[in-house]
């Protein structure tokens, strides 16, 4: 589709397009050009394991996608520290495949592929080569990493919250929302910081990279950032929500999880906004504008 706001000869196919961040991306994208899904199982057009090179290099045949947003992965932390093996299939094997037919078909597409904030830790705000890591998954989002980078891919690490739309797929927001409506009683960490953006937010810097094409390894977060108890009083107090059964914690006292988590995941996003022309908001106001979202829901 010549003369799509996106600028791109469509289609551009969107894989892992079920997810979290899936399911609020599609509907923007495809106000934006012609747009192709993806998932593993069921509810896009197309299926397929992407660990399987066969089955995905018959898929981008069928599709010949000039832009791929790459957001499929094992997002499951804890399973990614029991099962590295899944890790590497769906956050390393799975990049390499759709790498090697975007080289074997010689293919002009650009990769745009979604990475996360866990390749950080140690005191931040970071920047892009300071990479830590600590568990399973953030060293498979890394190494897919490099495997996009090989054919000139935009890679965004990102950290969000927002409004889930798939069923079943809860986001930090979310989780919150019920509990403090509920009443339950939960402990949210006061060592753990990081710097998420809204879906809302990070869908709108996502079209906007789709557009520009930036090369290389881009944070993408807010301006700032917080304790994750200090984002889940914030949250509260922008529901108006009362939070006598939210006790701050320290997540070292906290540990049925299998993977360690990285302290300080805040991320410098000078980079990308640099090459977006844009500026980050603050985390406070992507608190406050998700908030509308929950209790106009309500
Ligand atoms: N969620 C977060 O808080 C968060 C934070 C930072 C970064 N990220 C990154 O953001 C991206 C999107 O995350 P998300 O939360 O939207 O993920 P999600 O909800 O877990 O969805 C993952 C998607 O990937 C697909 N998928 C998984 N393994 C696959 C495989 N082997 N072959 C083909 N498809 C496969 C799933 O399809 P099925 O459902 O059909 O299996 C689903 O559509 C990921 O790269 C993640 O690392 C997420």
């Amino acid at each position: 589709m010549r003369g799509s706001p996106l600028g791109i000869e469509a289609p551009a196919l969107v894989l892992g397009a079920t997810g979290l961040l899936g399911t609020r991306l599609v509907p923007a994208l495809a106000a934006e050009c012609e747009t192709v899904t993806h998932a593993r199982s069921v509810g896009a057009n197309y299926s397929a394991d992407l660990a399987d090179s066969h089955v995905t290099a018959q898929m981008l045949d069928a599709v010949r996608p000039s832009l791929i947003i790459n957001l499929a992965a094992l997002t499951d932390v804890d399973l990614c520290q029991e099962q590295p093996q899944q890790a590497y299939l769906a956050n390393v094997k799975s990049i390499e495949n759709v790498v090697a037919w975007m080289q074997a078909r010689d293919a002009q597409c650009h990769l745009l592929h979604i990475s996360t904030d866990q390749v950080y830790d140690g005191p931040g705000p970071h920047v892009e080569n300071n990479v830590t890591i600590v568990n399973t998954y953030g060293l498979s989002k890394y190494a897919g990493e490099l495997a996009a980078l090989s054919v000139g891919a935009t890679v965004l690490r990102t950290n969000f919250f927002g409004r889930s739309a798939r069923p079943g797929r809860e986001s930090l927001s979310d989780w919150l929302s019920r509990c403090l409506l509920a009443g339950a009683p939960i402990s949210v960490f006061d060592d753990v910081l990081f710097s998420p953006l809204s879906l809302g937010t990070l869908v709108h810097m996502i079209l906007r990279t789709a557009r520009i094409q930036p090369r290389g390894v881009f944070n993408l977060g807010a301006a700032d950032g917080m304790s994750k108890a200090d984002f889940a009083f914030a949250f509260a107090a922008a529901l108006g929500v009362h939070q006598p059964a939210m006790k701050r914690t320290s997540s070292r006292v906290f540990r049925p999880l299998s993977a360690v988590r990285p302290l300080d995941m805040r991320m410098n996003s000078r980079r990308i906004e640099v090459a977006l022309g844009v500026r980050m908001p603050r985390l406070q106001q992507e608190i406050e504008s998700t908030a509308i979202e929950y209790r106009d829901a309500y």
